[in-house]
């Protein structure tokens, strides 16, 4: 693996390799505090994070790296003007991993075409979120011995929630996943989703109430409404407080279920579930330091290389707002296949 951009890079050996590795730091963590001794991860996070910046720059110290980097980028030359590609290139020279958060679609994918060293996507616009997946992951095979066989429900903000897209992408790996997908209408999965679960053949069924679906579930996966990522304010307050698990919902639901969320939460898990045994986000948030201890293992310790040149764009193939190839028109127009269909590379967007 050179770079981290899409949960479908990593082949599911290397996924077990990683877990692996994972289970012995948790297990061993004084053995790894070494394992990145004079490596430096530069975390670049254009966009608000609590959860990743910090679990990404407590796992480099714990494996014996450091770090540099911004929350804000408009304490950098972005500020002024200056391209992804260029800073990209600047701070590729600088460390041994760069970490990247950016609230366009596609922009990690985009750094990964100009960087020296490995990429990893700390979240791209309401794209992908890969190594929250490796927490959820975690937390899952920690929890309940594996991952197969389990019947997921996903419930929230499904359209915008880049860190269902990961999880879903993720599961394609797994067998005899069953995906139930609750979310209101207008926040339904994007249709690139759909197609790669159709493409995959993988079991799932849309609906629009929690409380029916809950009695069947094995994971339960909450998620925000996204707020930030909605271009009418109308449909945030229609969705908004759309679904509320509360403790006495899940009286039907199974004794051993997992309660997930990515977190922050806004008002979607009641706070009385907290103290419920079933309630895991906040180990599963602690279980995310320990998959990116392992993530760092691997890809800050790689030997730097010259990526080759991409030829230079001059306008978006893409028609979708938030790719990050409309704001940044060099990117050279690249094309992928979703289940038959041409789709934009950077952000999965259907071509038309
Ligand atoms: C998520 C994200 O940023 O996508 N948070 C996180 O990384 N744990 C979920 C969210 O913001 O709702």
């Amino acid at each position: 693996m050179r770079h981290l951009i899409d949960f479908g890079d990593l082949t599911r050996a290397e996924w077990d390799s990683l877990y692996q590795r994972c289970s012995e730091i948790m297990d061993h963590p004084a053995d790894f505090m070494d394992a990145c001794k004079g490596r430096v991860m530069a975390s670049l996070f254009y966009e608000p994070s609590t959860r990743t910046n910090f679990s990404f720059q407590t796992a480099m110290l714990r494996v014996g790296g450091t770090v540099f980097g911004f929350a804000d980028p408009n304490s950098t030359s972005t500020a002024k003007g200056e391209t992804l590609k260029d800073t990209i290139k600047m701070v590729s020279g600088y460390a041994d991993v760069v970490v990247m958060r950016n609230p366009k679609e596609g922009a990690a994918k985009a750094a990964s075409l100009y960087s020296d060293v490995p990429v990893i996507n700390a979240g791209d616009g309401g794209h992908m979120h890969p190594t929250q997946t490796t927490a959820d992951l975690t937390t899952i095979t920690r929890l309940r011995g594996g991952v197969d066989g389990l019947s997921v429900g996903l419930c929230g903000d499904l359209k915008n929630g880049r860190t269902v897209h990961s999880l879903i992408k993720a599961l394609a790996k797994f067998k005899g996943i069953k995906f139930f997908l609750i979310a209101p209408r207008e926040l339904a999965v994007p249709e690139y989703m759909r197609a790669f679960m159709r493409e995959n053949g993988m079991w799932f069924t849309e609906v629009t109430g929690l409380e029916a679906v809950i009695p069947q579930l094995d994971v339960l996966y909450m998620t925000r409404i996204q707020r930030e990522r909605f271009v009418d304010p109308l449909e945030y307050e229609r969705n908004k407080g759309i679904y509320i698990l509360t403790r006495r919902k899940l009286d039907r639901a199974k004794k051993d279920l997992l309660v997930m969320h990515p977190l922050p939460r806004v008002d979607e898990i009641a706070i009385d579930v907290d103290d419920d045994p079933r309630a895991v986000y906040f180990d599963q948030a602690r279980y995310g330091m320990f998959a990116r201890m392992a993530l760092l293992t691997d890809l800050a310790n790689q030997q730097r290389y010259k990526p080759e040149p991409v030829a230079i764009g001059t306008q978006p193939v893409c028609s979708n707002p938030n790719c990050i190839t409309q704001t940044e028109r060099y990117l050279p127009p690249l094309v992928k296949q979703n289940g038959g269909v041409d789709c934009c590379a950077y952000c999965d967007k259907e071509l038309r």
